[in-house]
């Protein structure tokens, strides 16, 4: 006999399959539209687009759209696709040499080792021009969608994206010799470097369904709070987990002498916050409840890869 919390399960395994499948599919179509480059920079495009991924900031998109009742899920699945080109050419240039020098991501060499250093750059810089050419051009292919909205969800990502959220992020990752070792810092180098894109996500997908502004200040909130939990979770999982799984190199962490939540918590603490954290942004989605997004924001801190 399958238990309901079973079958609840596979309903929501089921549905996220369905939706990382479209999320792939919709990349692919964007990129054979949108993408004309010289090879190898075409390819290592798609090498790195198409090559596996959780999907994670697109689904969280899409579900916070249909939580809210919205009724522009193609939209929604547009933005997706463009935040994931935005997330994914932050992985390219984060496993750079200059940076995390990271030989493995989504359990394959990572874009500079498998072409070239020069080729990983432009990659990321031609996956950061993409995702704003999609946001740009969603009127064009949306029948009914308002270009405001379009303008609106160019700023959130922008703004998510830029000096004030990653960028200033990965700045003060990539120094943490000049932090003090403090919760409160890693925290703030987490709600850059992830939570904000976490959050942008959430909340396109509420802009799209025409939530209203308190509505969007409550979703944004709730992404933050399920963003600095998805760090904190991808930091333990550099402890814990192993290559295979991980699909990257784990150990990282603490061989570059980062400044992160179980380094300065310990790893019991570390997952019992991340619990915390989620378990705020569900209280924030508690109008939402039946959707599957509270479900989701449960597996951004149960996930083991
Ligand atoms: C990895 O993000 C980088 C972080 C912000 C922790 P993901 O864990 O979402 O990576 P993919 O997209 O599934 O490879
Ligand atoms: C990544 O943080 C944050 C980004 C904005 C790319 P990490 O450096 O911990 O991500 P992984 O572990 O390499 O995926
Ligand atoms: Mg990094
Ligand atoms: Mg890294
Ligand atoms: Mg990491």
């Amino acid at each position: 006999m399958v238990s309901s919390r079973e079958s609840q399960t596979k309903s929501f395994e089921a549905a996220l399959a369905a939706d990382r499948a479209r999320v792939n599919e919709r990349i692919e179509a964007l990129v054979s539209a949108l993408v004309r480059a010289p090879e190898p920079l075409a390819e290592a495009i798609r090498y790195v687009l198409l090559g596996g991924g959780k999907r994670l900031r697109p689904v969280l998109c899409m579900w916070t759209h249909d939580a809210l009742g919205g009724e522009e899920r193609d939209a929604a699945l547009d933005v997706g696709a463009a935040l994931e080109c935005l997330h994914t050419y932050t992985l390219v240039h984060d496993d750079l040499p200059c940076m995390d020098d990271d030989d493995m991501r989504r359990g394959r060499a990572s874009c500079h080792k498998r072409y070239d250093e020069a080729t990983a750059v432009l990659v990321g810089d031609a996956l950061q021009a993409l995702s704003f050419e999609i946001v740009a051009t969603l009127p064009a292919r949306h029948e009914g969608l308002a270009a405001g909205a379009a303008l609106y969800v160019s700023r959130v990502i922008a703004q998510a994206a830029g000096t004030r959220g990653l960028i200033t992020g990965q700045a003060l990752d990539l120094s943490p010799g000049s932090l003090e070792r403090t919760e409160a810092a890693v925290e703030n180098i987490h709600r850059h470097k992830t939570a904000a894109l976490i959050s942008a996500s959430m909340l396109c997908g509420a802009i799209l369904a025409r939530a209203d502004a308190e509505v969007q200040r409550r979703v944004r909130e709730a992404g933050t709070a399920a963003g600095l939990a998805f760090q904190i979770v991808d930091d333990v999982l550099d402890i814990e987990a192993d290559a295979s799984t991980l699909g990257k190199t784990p150990g990282k962490d603490a061989a570059a002498g980062k400044l992160t939540y179980p380094g300065v918590a310990g790893v019991e603490a570390a997952r019992r916050r991340a619990r915390e954290l989620v378990d705020e942004a569900r209280c924030l989605m508690a109008p939402e409840q039946e959707s599957g997004l509270v479900r989701l924001l449960e597996y951004l801190t149960e996930r083991e890869r």
